[in-house]
């Protein structure tokens, strides 16, 4: 019997068996169509049995479907590199894998606290985070979430140090979100007088915060806490596990701001969807702290399937159709749709890039559009009372305009 992730099985109902899927919509074995308007989990970014992404897994699975990678190196990982390396500024030029978006997190708060250690500082072992971020469900990633996260309070008292810095939402029509920014960064330059020396890393959701419920906050904010924290000499983690390649219209939430960081950490939308895969990229500073004929100062971290063949081949591909002229178009489209959408009878409204959400009043009314939408073809998936539209970018402006018509019916 399958035992389903995040399912209380208890009360949950019996999955429905999906047997196909097209562009964005996902058919059932009694013959249902439903849009994905939520891209699987944030990651088909391009949605569902894209051609051309199947056909190189096709040829790479053919040519060579694994090999270790240490002695061993491959063109599709060596390619892949050398895509994404275009995608970044130059400092950032240091690329490790993984398996998914947790394990990318889990490598860059690994390396950031040894970082130090090799350098020889031993008392950097705190982090710094936002509240109700969300990086993964592995024990570090659990820890820099924080112990009132939502999703993981179970294990709190398993967890490591860190601290979490309140977060100045912003939505259409909040007020006085300055003022919130400055008395949270005025709280912060006090504590970390403090503790700004013992802390070895901040780890942010850039901007948009996923499964806290699609909360956003601006770049200014973001801009002077990393301005503050750096002043420590503390490193800078943006998990872009999420934003990354155009959620947030633009490549990647770093570039919605001045900051370079010191670590980013990519996966869900960089194979399409087809494959997991995770990826860690950092600076040579970082790298080269890591350089010596000390075997202690080794990163000693890598999986089975680390930079497997065929998961790079996908997410080159991925990146191929990324960067196409109409995929871009489509993704300015999209988002110049949500901002003109009406929605009647929502609270907090938000929109950045491809990605729109409101909150509805009650858990009752939330189910009730849930229930609503899907019986009508319109796959959802709320976050608490929040409902939102991450669609593949393949979407077309006819097919928003049904999914918008649909919720708004309902509201
Ligand atoms: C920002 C962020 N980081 C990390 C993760 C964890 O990724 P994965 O589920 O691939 O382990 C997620 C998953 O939703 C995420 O949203």
């Amino acid at each position: 019997m399958i035992w389903r992730p995040f399912t209380q099985e208890k009360t949950t109902v019996p999955a429905i068996k999906i047997v196909r899927g097209e562009g964005i919509y996902l058919f059932s074995e009694t013959g249902r169509k439903y849009m994905d308007m939520i891209s699987s989990w944030w990651v088909n970014i391009h949605g569902h049995g894209n051609g051309e992404i199947a056909e190189a897994i096709h040829s790479q699975a053919k040519t060579l479907e694994h090999v270790i990678f240490t002695k061993f190196s491959h063109d599709p990982a060596e390619m892949l590199v050398e895509n994404l390396k275009k995608l970044f500024p130059p400092n950032l030029s240091k690329f490790f894998f993984s398996d998914n978006g947790s394990t990318s997190v889990e490598v860059a708060i690994k390396m950031a606290y040894q970082y130090f250690r090799n350098m020889g500082t031993e008392k950097r072992n705190l982090f710094l985070c936002l509240e109700g971020g969300y990086h993964g469900d592995t024990f570090g990633a659990m820890s820099v979430a924080g112990k009132s996260s939502q999703y993981h309070g179970t294990f709190s008292e398993l967890f490591f140090n860190s601290y979490p810095i309140g977060v100045p939402e912003y939505y259409e029509g909040v007020e006085n979100v300055e003022e919130r920014e400055d008395k949270i960064i005025e709280e912060w330059e006090q504590k970390l007088l403090a503790i700004g020396d013992r802390a070895c890393a901040i780890i942010v959701e850039p901007l948009l915060q996923g499964a806290a419920g699609m909360k956003l906050y601006r770049p200014e904010f973001l801009e002077k806490l990393v301005h503050v924290v750096r002043s420590y000499g503390i490193l800078v983690i943006f998990d872009e596990v999420m934003t990354g390649f155009y959620r947030t219209g633009k490549m990647f939430a770093m570039d919605h701001t001045n900051i370079i960081p010191d670590f980013i950490c990519l996966s869900k939308g960089i194979t399409g969807g087809f494959l997991p895969l995770g990826m860690t990229v950092t600076t040579k500073k970082v790298y080269d702290a890591f350089l010596s004929d000390d075997p202690c100062k080794t990163f000693i971290h890598g999986h089975s399937y680390t930079a497997n063949p065929i998961s790079c081949a996908a997410a080159n591909k991925s990146l191929e159709i990324l960067l196409r002229r109409e995929t871009v178009e489509n993704i300015g489209m999209i988002s110049e749709f949500h901002k003109k959408a009406i929605l009647k009878n929502i609270h907090r409204r938000r929109i950045l890039g491809t990605m729109s959400a409101f909150d509805v009043g009650s858990s009752a009314q939330r189910d009730r559009l849930i229930e609503s939408a899907f019986r009508r073809g319109i796959f959802l998936r709320p976050l608490g009372n929040t409902i939102y539209f991450l669609p593949p970018y393949c979407i077309t402006e006819e097919e928003l305009e049904k999914a918008y018509a649909i919720v708004n019916e309902f509201l």
